[in-house]
């Protein structure tokens, strides 16, 4: 039996509600970590099933759907609940052809401009949400609800106003910069009180903020990494919403994100072409050579190879990479862009790849298997964003040897140790950081790497530190299913005694009750379940991306 399947008596089970889930539908991280952590969490005793928007790639995934429940959750919108399994996950599904079944880009039109239902869309998943969380559907009675950013901010709300005993909700900020604001007129569409547009309710600035409603509501709040959790209380990094979270600062805690390791595994990837062991990373050798000749750049082991696998928007710094690209680009250092986004920045890549077509390449568009290939042959990944409230690819490059030059904020300066005197005197230093993010921090960066690479035996410590990092979700799954429990009431040691009044409060009226009630061994504990995943994420790495960006 796979040791998954030992899952604590006291098991926790958690709906974790989400417009995005790897590998069905992934514009960023969210996608990722939505898709991963259910797997982490079950071997801490934590039970999850994910609801999800009836998009058409997660209907086309659902095995063995059944219709558990039908709703009206907002004026004049009708849905069918939908429970099954997808590649080993167990899901609920939101269909509603109308809002839903809609190809492409879970966020924006054919246009790329944001769908103009996206507020009933979301609305209508959070009410669904919150609808569960009551107890009113068989099929699931969770414990506790673990809503991810805006689209899922509602939920709280609805149940503050309905005051009916529900579960408690957890709300997870992976990203403040979407809120999710709606006009105030469509309060009602929203099926919200009059009363709830108020500064203590749903009212943002004179909209509608899902974002800060979750965040004003729900019973406690996580985000991605410990230093973004402190970040966003100040003014300058948090959006408007600082006040709020400050106000929130005893249920705020930062939980930083771990990455699936059976996915990001460079000796079974399927998109890296000649594998090799965590670790063993001489062997990377060839994969560099066949990435420079799969770009067409010169194929120069000595050339310092340097990669950027990222959304191109502001929040990524990448304008500021474009700026510095003719001071950073010689004879001994190559680029090349994995990337897309904001059409400006996707026009400006393609333009520098034209001018200096000998050292700089690009990939303009999303490509699942160039981002794994990318981490395996590059020799440092860039990642000079502004803010970053956790990032993974700095977690998939340590793990695969490609030493991360990053800016010093949010999840980065939680993942990288810098490689000054004192972290390479106990070797400890498992890449380069640089702040403030401007273009000659991000030069000066960028030729401390480039000197460290020319000095190979200490560049393989800066690697052979980053492969004994643990990037994997095992401590991370644990904080939250510590954190669960303190919410539940079921951690005693943990939790204080006003904590638990609160928490007994907010405890719903429907009890435990069998969680999920699915067909034996569904709740994809096992290997089969391992399996299913694996392939369903190799034919993804193989059908070269359907997935579409940004939000
Ligand atoms: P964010 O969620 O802000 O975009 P993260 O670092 O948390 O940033 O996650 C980004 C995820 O998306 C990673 O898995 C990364 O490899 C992937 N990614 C981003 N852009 C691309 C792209 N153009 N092609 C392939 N993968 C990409
Ligand atoms: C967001 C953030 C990123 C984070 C990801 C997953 O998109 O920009 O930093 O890693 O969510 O939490």
């Amino acid at each position: 039996m796979d040791r998954h399947h030992q899952v604590p008596s006291s098991s926790v089970q958690v709906l974790s509600v989400a417009s995005e889930m790897f590998p069905f539908v992934k514009t960023g991280g969210l996608g990722d970590v939505v898709g991963s952590l259910p797997v982490a969490l079950r071997a801490e005793g934590v039970a999850v099933a994910t609801l999800l928007p009836g998009y058409p790639a997660v209907l086309d995934a659902l095995e063995g759907p059944v219709r558990v429940a039908e709703m009206t959750p907002l004026p004049g919108v009708e849905v069918a609940l939908l429970e099954g399994t997808a590649a080993g996950h167990r899901l609920l599904v939101v269909d509603s052809p109308a809002l839903f079944r809609r190809k492409g880009n879970p966020y924006l039109g054919p246009d790329g401009v944001d769908w103009p239902d996206n507020g009933v869309r979301f609305a209508t998943l959070s009410r669904v949400a919150a609808t569960i969380a009551q107890g009113h559907v068989a099929a699931c009675r969770p414990d506790l609800v673990l809503a991810h950013d805006w689209q899922a901010g509602l939920t709280a709300a609805y149940l503050h106003y309905d005051g009916q005993p529900a579960a408690p909700v957890v709300h997870t900020i992976h990203n403040l910069a979407f809120q999710g604001r709606f006009p105030a007129r469509d309060l009602e569409r929203f099926g919200l009180p009059p009363h709830a547009f108020a500064m203590d309710g749903v009212e943002y600035h004179g909209d509608i903020g899902f974002l800060k409603a979750g965040l004003h509501f729900a019973t406690w709040i996580t985000t991605v990494s410990p230093t973004y959790a402190r970040e966003i209380q100040k003014p300058e990094w948090g959006m408007g919403l600082d006040g709020l979270l400050r106000s929130r600062s005893d249920r705020l805690v930062g939980i930083l994100n771990g990455i699936d390791t059976d996915d990001w595994n460079p000796a079974t990837d399927p998109a890296v072409l000649f594998p090799y062991q965590v670790g063993d990373f001489r062997a990377r050798r060839p994969n560099k050579r066949a990435f420079q000749a799969e770009f067409g750049l010169r194929q120069d082991p000595d050339v310092f190879l340097l990669g950027l696998v990222s959304r191109l928007t502001g929040q990524k710094g990448v304008d500021i990479l474009a700026d510095v690209v003719p001071r950073i680009l010689d004879d001994r250092t190559q680029l090349v862009v994995v990337g897309s986004g904001e059409a400006a920045m996707e026009q400006t890549f393609a333009r520098l790849s034209r001018r200096f077509s000998d050292r700089l390449a690009c990939h303009i568009g999303y490509s699942e298997q160039l981002g794994h290939r990318l981490q395996a042959s590059a020799d440092s990944l860039l990642i000079p964003s502004r803010f970053e409230p956790c990032g993974l690819t700095q977690l998939c490059a340590s793990r695969y040897g490609c030493v991360p030059i990053a800016s010093r904020v949010g999840g980065l300066a939680d993942t990288i140790i810098d490689a000054n005197a004192a972290a390479m005197s106990c070797d400890a230093a498992t890449g380069f950081l640089f702040f403030p993010t401007d273009p000659d921090t991000l030069v000066a960066a960028i030729e401390r790497g480039g000197a460290m690479f020319r000095d190979p035996q200490r560049w393989s410590h800066l690697q052979r530190n980053g492969a004994h990092y643990d990037v994997s979700w095992r401590h991370k799954a644990r904080e939250y299913a510590q954190l669960f429990r303190r919410v539940l009431g079921r951690n005693d040691a943990a939790a204080s005694g006003a904590e638990k009044d609160i928490i007994l409060s907010r405890r719903g009226a429907h009890g435990r009750r069998p969680w999920p009630p699915g067909p034996p061994g569904a709740d994809m504990p096992s290997r089969t379940g391992r399996l299913a995943r694996q392939a369903a994420r190799r034919s993804r790495v193989r059908a070269h991306d359907p997935f579409v960006r940004s939000h």
